[in-house]
Order: C-alpha cells, then sequence, then structure tokens
C-alpha cells in the first residue's frame, strides 16, 4: 500500500526496541513510504542487538542516545543532521518506562526517585529532545513531531501507575511546545493516544491482558495494532496533515468515545448486580 508519501522526506526514530515495537513498524512503514532516516536508543537497548537488523533491513544508521541526557542528544542530532545533510522532517518519540512500574510498587507506595525518573524517561525526555532540536534549529519548516500517550492520561486505569502522570505530561508538553516551535519554524507536534499493544512496554504493565481484552471488546473497530499505529504516524509524518498540532489524538478504534458497549454487556458480564450483596 506505499504511496511514497514520505518521498525525500529525513527522520529520527526513537524507541524500536525489538520487531513488536511501535517505534520497529514506524521504521518499516516510513522506509515503504520513501523515507530516510536514524534510529536512536538507550545504549544498554541496543545491546539486545535486533535494532541493527531493523536498520539493515531499512538502511538505516543507529545512533544511541539515553533521551534524558542533553550532550548525548546533542551529539545525535548533530550526527543526524551530517548524515541526513541538512534538517529533519519529521521525529518519532516512542519512548516510555517506569522503574515503580517495572517493580510493580504500588499507586500509593510510589519510590519517588523512581517517579522522577519515569517523569524524566517518558515525558520531560519529549521536552529535552524539542529543545535540542530547537535550539540547533534541527527541525526544518512544516515538520512533525509525534510522541505515543495512552488514555490513562484522562482516565484512571488502576495499575498504570506513574505513567498515568507521565502521559498527562507528555501530552501537555506537546501543547507547549507546539505554540513556540509552531511560531518559529511551523513545525507541528502531536500526541498519539493508541490502543493497548503487545510489546515489551505494554506487556509489562500489570493486567495488560484485562487492559487489552476489554479496550478491544469495548472499541466498535477493536483494538488498533502497532502496524495500525504506524499507518496513522506516516500519516502525520507526511504533507496531507501540515495543519494538525497540539493535538492529542486517539488512535484507539473508537474507544475513547464510549461508555458500554453491546459486545461487553453479552459477553463478558454476567453478574446481575448479585456481586454487590457479597461486598
Ligand atoms: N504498548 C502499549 O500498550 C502502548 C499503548 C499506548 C502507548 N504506548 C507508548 O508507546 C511508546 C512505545 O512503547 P512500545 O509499546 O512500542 O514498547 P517498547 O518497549 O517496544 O518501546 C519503549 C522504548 O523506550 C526505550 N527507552 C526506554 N528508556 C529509554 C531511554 N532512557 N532513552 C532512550 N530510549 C529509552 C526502550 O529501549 C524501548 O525501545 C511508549 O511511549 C509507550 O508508553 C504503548
Amino acid at each position: 500500500m506505499a504511496n511514497n508519501l514520505l518521498k525525500g522526506k529525513k527522520g529520527l526514530i526513537f524507541g524500536a526496541l525489538d520487531e513488536n515495537s511501535i517505534a520497529w513498524k514506524v521504521a518499516e512503514k516510513a522506509k515503504q513510504e520513501g523515507a530516510d532516516f536514524v534510529l536512536s536508543n538507550a545504549p544498554i537497548a541496543l545491546r539486545k542487538g535486533d535494532i541493527f537488523k531493523l536498520a539493515e533491513k531499512t538502511g538505516s544508521e543507529v545512533i544511541p542516545a539515553d533521551i534524558t541526557q542533553i550532550d548525548e542528544l546533542e551529539m545525535l542530532f548533530q550526527e543526524t543532521m551530517n548524515l541526513m545533510k541538512g534538517g529533519l522532517d519529521f521525529i518519532l518519540h516512542s519512548v516510555g518506562m517506569s522503574p515503580n512500574v517495572r517493580k510493580g510498587y504500588p499507586y500509593m507506595e510510589l519510590d519517588y526517585n523512581g517517579l522522577s525518573k519515569t517523569l524524566d524517561v517518558s515525558a520531560i525526555s519529549l521536552h529535552k529532545v524539542l529543545q535540542t532540536a530547537y535550539k540547533m534549529d534541527a527541525i526544518n519548516e512544516w515538520g512533525s513531531v509525534v510522541a505515543l500517550s495512552y488514555i490513562a492520561a484522562q482516565r484512571t486505569f488502576s495499575s498504570y501507575g506513574d505513567m498515568a502522570e507521565a502521559k498527562a505530561m507528555l501530552e501537555s508538553i506537546a501543547r507547549s511546545f507546539g505554540y513556540h516551535y509552531g511560531r518559529k519554524r511551523r513545525v507541528r507536534i502531536n500526541t498519539v493516544s493508541q490502543s493497548p499493544t503487545l510489546t515489551k512496554a505494554g506487556t509489562g504493565v500489570k493486567g495488560f491482558d484485562s487492559f487489552f481484552s476489554f479496550a478491544n471488546c469495548m472499541s466498535p473497530l477493536g483494538n488498533a495494532s502497532a502496524a495500525h499505529c504506524a499507518d496513522y504516524c506516516i500519516s502525520l509524518f507526511s504533507d496531507y496533515t501540515r495543519m494538525v498540532t497540539m493535538q492529542n489524538l486517539y488512535h484507539d478504534g473508537g474507544y475513547a468515545s464510549m461508555g458500554i458497549s453491546d459486545h461487553l454487556i453479552q459477553n463478558c458480564f454476567t453478574c446481575q448486580g448479585d456481586c454487590f450483596e457479597k461486598l
């Protein structure tokens, strides 16, 4: 289904860890659509080695950078611009990590050093990427930046922990920086709020199977896969969405607009309210 939507465009893709990663699918589609790009991930993630297979497949270079470290980001942007012989047209921020979620700490027992790390890696890193790019004038006019979010920014998902705070902040940074970068270079910045997806980060959340099944039953179109998400990101990098900025865009098969669905009532809830007797 390739349409050369990104022909001649240059990009930087953060967060491809393995073939399930959303960023992996975006990289594959971006290549099919004619883009050239650099892949980046934390040095520790490169040890797994899968990213080099993606690099080979897409004819890309891999440049390691911890997305929370400004000096590493500056080097990454400089090297990427050297390789691309100029500025960038798109950036994908597909990065998230919570030490509290990883360790299974309940929300009422957060470790605050862990919370700082969660916010730094999963949200403030978007600001760091944008601020570095802004100072270095690394994004071309009408460029597009997309970061991945989740609906726990708006609603409570009890086991999503401090990642909910990170996603709320991430979406806010996209709006706030969207104004300034829009004014400076007509760069657009959006977040895509994606369905539960079977990836390393996704399945690390306690009760992920239930998140996934519930959302799938609730959404009229079912859950959006990583491949669907990649298609949507490509459209946001393309020239067809030039006037879309500072938005949180739901990409979830309709989930965000639902209250309850016939499908759930018929297939999942057999209780007639009698469980209240037992409370
Ligand atoms: N999987 C889901 O259910 C789901 C749903 C909605 C949104 N998202 C979001 O999508 C994005 C991508 O996650 P994914 O599901 O593809 O999982 P993933 O585990 O494949 O990707 C997360 C990436 O973050 C990278 N990362 C972590 N710390 C880093 C650091 N310090 N510097 C640089 N990179 C770092 C990891 O190496 C990894 O590549 C995340 O923001 C996630 O919150 C995921």
